[in-house]
């Protein structure tokens, strides 16, 4: 994992609109995976603001949501769907058929999981796949007892999930108990790996997502075994991690030694993946 610690919510936002348009720049038919949440609303905020100043192409670009809620349509606000279109797609050149949101509305979930599943392969599998961690300690809605290895699925939310979504809904009874969600496989074989968390609430799941054991009762810390994984966190989600020092000092080593060698991608483990 490459662990790089910014200061606060902003500086995370920033850092990971650099990732994601480098990128983008660098593969302009890239396949990205793309999370839901608060997390990502600055990022996808800045992101929007490269395209209108001309730095951004989506006209080839190909997306996959981790996941939707079960029972919710696009039109519905709270859907990922629609979350996706007032924060990213409505706002960029992106072809509405290279967009791929799983259906809440599937009449045979089950069906439509695999059908995503074979949609991924054919596109030649996702490039970039970005992520939020949940306070559990989950990646798309895979939560604590997932396996290592599952693929897209219709899941059960967790109570402290449910808990967490209830701020977005009028009444408890309204919020979701479902989902379809890219299994951990499934993110497992994005060739690259984004996680983003901020704020002290995240700061007990990102410790055991990075330093903790690999679990299916952390969910996030399959990312360990993952060879190209960038971990981007402020100070308050980075508050109980022990080896703190450490992955600063990597972070300056990196740096050094993309100066010295003029390779950006000195780092590049994709002969691994
Ligand atoms: P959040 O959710 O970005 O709204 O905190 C993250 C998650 O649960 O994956």
């Amino acid at each position: 994992m490459n662990i790089i610690i910014v200061s606060d919510y902003e500086e995370v936002s920033k850092k990971a609109a650099e990732f994601v348009t480098d990128h983008m720049k660098s593969n302009p038919e890239i396949v990205l995976g793309l999370a839901t949440g608060s997390t990502p609303e600055g990022l996808y905020r800045l992101i929007v603001e490269e395209y209108r100043a001309g730095g951004l192409d989506f006209s080839e670009v190909k997306t996959f949501n981790l996941d939707e809620y079960v029972g919710l349509g696009p039109e519905h606000r709270q859907s990922y769907r629609n979350y996706m279109g007032r924060h990213l797609f409505d706002h960029v050149n992106i072809d509405p058929d290279n967009i791929n949101v799983p259906e809440g509305l599937a009449s045979d979930p089950a069906a439509h999981s695999r059908r995503y599943e074979r949609e991924i392969e054919s596109c030649g599998g996702i490039d970039l796949q970005v992520l939020g961690i949940g306070r559990d300690g989950h990646i798309g809605f895979n939560e604590p007892g997932s396996s290592l290895r599952s693929r897209t699925r219709v899941v059960v939310l967790a109570a402290e999930t449910i808990e967490d979504n209830a701020r977005f809904f009028a009444s408890m009874d309204e919020v979701p108990r479902f989902a379809i969600s890219m299994g951990l496989g499934t993110i497992s074989e994005a060739r690259h790996c984004l996680m983003l968390a901020s704020g002290e609430h995240k700061a007990e799941a990102v410790r055991e997502c990075i330093e903790g054991a690999v679990t299916s009762m952390v969910p996030a810390s399959v990312l360990q075994m993952h060879p190209q994984t960038t971990v981007l966190i402020d100070e308050a989600a980075a508050s109980r991690l022990t080896r703190k020092d450490y992955y600063r000092a990597v972070q300056k080593g990196r740096e050094k030694i993309v100066k010295l060698t003029g390779k950006e991608d000195v780092f590049n483990a994709d002969q691994d993946g």
